[in-house]
């Protein structure tokens, strides 16, 4: 067996142990207490891809520029990587995802331009007559446009969803006029341009669905609003997914073409699930809030709110049965979880049922609030699903509501006009007292004033919650 042989069959089989590191690293991720086994296999799985694919290029007989780019490029990527996932905050972490979306994204269409060029623009023809004589050469205009659609659509739907979740934008979703016709009229036009660019590789040709994509991928994710970026980073993160996938047909590499795929079945199941539990309809997610229409203006009168201040909520809790914590975004902000579990101990050392109900996107990240509160050392077995402790919020003395807003908003069940209509929320109200922790009167993530605030049996604890939460604390 020659030289060559080895080191491309050792790199393919490198390939198939990174592919398999890769499968157990997701099974890994999927349970809480082997995600950290979980991510040490993911590791490993990248360094071998990694490893084989600089031997691979090395075999291949690449330029020593050509190389030290690499080198390079891979030592600048780790580096910045290893920076921003350190000092990244958890509540920032949706935001970071959707940015690494965006250079998936760009990735994808630089390879498939790339792929056109190499081919289209040698000067010999070599290239494309050895395409046609295989009869691969309209596959390979398809990978291609495929790869730039794919890719450009992740490329500008990650940059806004990123724009979105970090506040440099609003979150209310964009309603041009005839919206769904506009992306269905873009999907079309893509559909005939690829005839087209199968049948006469043009570069005008890709360059205008090049264009539609980018323009596409921006309308898609401005259309959503803010309640759903949840599903649109999980459903980006599958785009990308097939993003790389595309790329892998395109570079001829399997490694590619399985993790993307690994990446985008993952996504689209993850998209799935958080539709299901958020009560909307994935088809209508993904195609850019398809049938949502303009939000009411949502300045009703609500009312007059109750303020209330530490040592009556201590005096509340005294003489409480039974309490049920429902964290949200702002106990990550204050990151008030360790104050929540030393009063969820003292509480229950009183002899009070103490509970956590946790809604599928309270905060800002899939289980974020079960992060924080295993951080802080609170009992699994207390901590509840949204729809296990839903049916026992009306039989519960007192709710605390540290830091969460749209997760409990009543409009969302009574009021059909409402942007979060229809997500299922946790029925705090029902409780005898209800207690919300907050800076102001200021809305959620998604923009909308919650009656919650204004009920008769809510009254509404003022400051910073780890703030507050101490000052029970000391009262009790
Ligand atoms: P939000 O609706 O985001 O509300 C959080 C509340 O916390 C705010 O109203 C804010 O009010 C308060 N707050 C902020 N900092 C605080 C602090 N230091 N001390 C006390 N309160 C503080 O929270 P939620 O109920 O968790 O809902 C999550 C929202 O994010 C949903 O709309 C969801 O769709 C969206 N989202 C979720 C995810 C995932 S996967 N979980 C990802 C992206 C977006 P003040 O400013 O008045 O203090």
């Amino acid at each position: 067996m020659s030289d060559v042989v080895t080191v491309e069959t050792t790199a393919r089989a490198a390939y198939v142990v990174a592919a398999l590191l890769f499968i157990l690293a997701l099974a890994g991720l999927s349970r809480h207490e082997s995600a950290t086994l979980g991510n040490r296999l993911g590791i490993t799985g990248m360094t071998v891809a990694l490893v084989a694919t600089v031997a691979l290029a090395v075999d291949r007989g690449i330029s020593a520029t050509g190389l030290s780019l690499l080198v390079l490029a891979t030592l600048v990527g780790a580096a910045i990587g290893l920076w921003r996932a350190r000092v990244v905050e958890m509540t920032g972490m949706p935001e970071l995802i959707a940015l690494l979306h965006s250079f998936v994204g760009l990735a994808a269409v630089l390879v498939a331009w790339n792929g056109y060029l190499g081919v289209e623009a040698d000067p010999s023809g070599a290239e494309r007559l050895a395409l046609e004589a295989q009869g691969m050469a309209g596959i390979h205009s398809g990978e291609v446009v495929v790869g730039v659609f794919i890719g450009a659509v992740t490329f500008t739907g990650s940059v806004v969803a990123f724009l979105k979740l970090s506040a440099r934008i609003g979150s209310r979703p964009l309603v041009l006029p005839g919206k769904n016709a506009l992306n269905i009229g873009a999907l079309v036009l893509f559909a005939g341009l690829t005839v087209w660019f199968v049948v006469t590789p043009e570069l005008w040709v890709l360059g205008l669905v090049t264009v539609v994509a980018l323009v596409l991928g921006w309308h898609l994710v401005a259309s959503i609003g803010g309640g759903d970026m949840p599903v649109v980073v999980s459903m980006l993160n599958s785009y990308s997914g097939w993003a790389a996938a595309a790329s892998g047909f395109l570079l001829d590499n399997d490694l590619l073409i399985i993790t993307g795929a690994l990446v985008g079945s993952s996504g689209a199941y993850l998209s799935y699930i958080m539709c299901a539990a958020m009560n909307r309809s994935f088809v209508s997610v993904i195609a850019g809030g398809f049938g949502i229409e303009a939000p009411a203006s949502g300045d009703t009168e609500h009312g007059e709110h109750r303020e209330t201040t530490a040592e009556a909520v201590a005096e509340l809790l005294g003489s409480a049965s039974s309490v049920v914590v429902t964290p949200g975004y702002g106990m990550a902000v204050a990151q008030a979880q360790h104050g929540v579990a030393d009063l969820c101990r003292l509480l229950r050392e009183r002899g009070v049922d103490v509970r956590f109900g946790i809604h599928p996107v309270a905060g800002r990240l899939p289980g974020h609030m079960n992060v924080l509160l295993a951080e802080a050392k609170v009992p699994y077995d207390v901590v509840l699903e949204m729809d296990e402790v839903n049916d026992d919020l009306a039989a519960t003395s007192v709710v605390l509501v540290i830091g969460a807003n749209d997760t409990v908003n009543p409009a969302a069940m009574d009021d059909p006009t409402s942007p979060i209509a229809g997500m299922p929320v946790l029925r705090v109200w029902e409780a005898q007292d209800v207690v919300v922790f907050k800076r102001s009167m200021a809305a959620g993530y998604a923009g909308v004033q919650n009656p919650l605030f204004f009920r008769d049996n809510t009254q509404m604890l003022f400051g910073d919650a780890k703030d507050r939460v101490e000052d029970i604390l000391r009262a009790l």
